[in-house]
């Protein structure tokens, strides 16, 4: 009983600290914008860890770099890409999940205002996306219901005009998509049965309301990014097993027609909507140099998951627990399990998105769009 108590205080001290290490998204440059983020598990800092789902990450080797080796929910070895990009703009972390900030009210008021992250691994852009496959997801839908709560609260504590001009100088940040294009690949899109090109455009109606809404509650600077060559992640190779793991090619075609899809989309928003500016990441092109010259960013491997079981440790997930795989050095991978990158692989991709040219993010990147007038 003595060695269980021991243990259960043990485990409280590490989640304490591991709920301030999440939560204290402390703001070392003055003029940092603050971020509102929203998506799927390259987003989520720990949303998960409160659902019903099969969708999580609170356990090792999760967030075996991450200080003090606490796993917090993200899917990486250490800082995910919502961490990277605020930590570009000056903060440690991501700022901490809505579900957090919901839980612990007596510091809400405080902490809500440097920014929300409302990110759900395993959802989309689609309702119905990842049900199916993880359980209970927070949909983008829900996560722009959410935020509403969050404009209420912070209108209420600065009043209207100030809560104006603070959400039109914060960024909305999205990183989704993937899961609907997983669960159309698995044939999982609930009844309906479309063309590729049907679903996309269906996505993108969804896509259009739900960034109307965060418009009409005042928000004006939209950074997406778009989905990467998934059919080259460790899972889809591994089903690809026959042809020596090679990318499966479609899902990178599909991809790549969403980013096209957004791009058109994001154009006629800012064609209907006053001072709508927006920063959208060509996430194909992006990774095309990783995996092309991996060696110039100390990249040795591309390939196989840093942590998993099966072929290209991509056909079953990351776990202590259950004894899988990890590979010695975490940094030389592109990929940390079957589906996500590592924490360098993350910071990559932050670098871009942060200060990439045009032929990466367009028509700005994120830090002209925190800058522009
Ligand atoms: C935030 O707003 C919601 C909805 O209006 C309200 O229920 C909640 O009490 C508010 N939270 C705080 C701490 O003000
Ligand atoms: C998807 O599932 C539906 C219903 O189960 C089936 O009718 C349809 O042929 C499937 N489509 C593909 C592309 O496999
Ligand atoms: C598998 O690999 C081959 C060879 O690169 C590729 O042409 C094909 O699209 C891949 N996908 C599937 C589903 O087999
Ligand atoms: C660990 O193994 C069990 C039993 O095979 C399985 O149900 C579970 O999903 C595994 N956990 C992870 C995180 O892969
Ligand atoms: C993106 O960001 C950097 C740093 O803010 C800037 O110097 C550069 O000109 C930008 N890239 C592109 C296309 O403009």
């Amino acid at each position: 009983m003595a060695k269980l108590a021991g243990s259960s205080i043990l485990f409280s001290f590490l989640f304490s600290l591991s709920l301030v290490a999440m939560n204290v998204a402390e703001v070392t440059s003055e003029d940092a914008p603050v971020l509102f983020i929203f998506g799927d598990s390259t987003a989520d800092v720990g949303t998960n860890n409160f659902l019903n789902t099969r969708a999580k990450a609170n356990f090792l080797y999760y967030g075996i770099d991450f200080p003090y080796s606490i796993p917090t929910g993200r899917f990486s070895n250490g800082f995910n890409t919502a961490d990277q990009i605020a930590r570009l703009f000056g903060y440690k972390t991501s700022p901490p999940p809505f579900l957090v900030l919901e839980e612990r009210q007596f510091s809400f008021k405080k902490n809500i205002l440097n920014g929300v992250n409302f990110a759900s691994a395993g959802s989309g852009i689609l309702e119905e996306t990842g049900l199916r496959q993880w359980g209970e997801v927070v949909s983008l839908g829900e996560q722009v219901q959410q935020f509403a709560l969050v404009h209420g609260n912070i209108s209420e504590i600065l009043g209207q005009a100030k809560a104006a001009s603070y959400f039109s100088r914060a960024l909305f940040l999205f990183s989704t998509g993937s899961n609907d294009l997983f669960d159309y690949s698995r044939n999982e899109s609930g009844s309906i049965r479309l063309g590729k090109e049907e679903y996309l455009t269906y996505m993108q109606q969804n896509f259009y309301v739900q960034i109307r809404k965060l418009y009409n509650l005042g928000a004006r600077r939209f950074g997406i990014v778009s989905i990467p060559p998934l059919g080259c992640c460790p899972a889809i190779r591994a089903l690809n097993r026959s042809n020596g793991g090679k990318c499966v090619v479609e899902l990178n075609d599909f991809a790549y027609a969403f980013y096209q899809a957004t791009e058109s989309l994001l154009k006629r928003l800012s064609f209907e909507l006053k001072d709508f500016k927006y920063s959208l990441s060509n996430s194909i092109a992006m990774t095309l140099p990783v995996l092309n010259s991996p060696q110039l960013f100390g990249i040795k491997d591309t390939i196989s998951a840093c942590c998993g079981t099966g072929y290209l440790n991509g056909e079953g997930g990351c776990s202590k627990p259950n004894n899988t795989d990890l590979c010695k050095d975490r940094s030389d991978h592109l990929f940390w399990d079957l589906f996500h990158p590592t924490e360098k692989a993350s910071e990559l991709a932050a670098l871009t998105l942060f200060q990439g040219s045009l032929v990466f993010m367009s028509p700005l990147n994120f830090s002209q769009l925190a800058r522009t007038a």
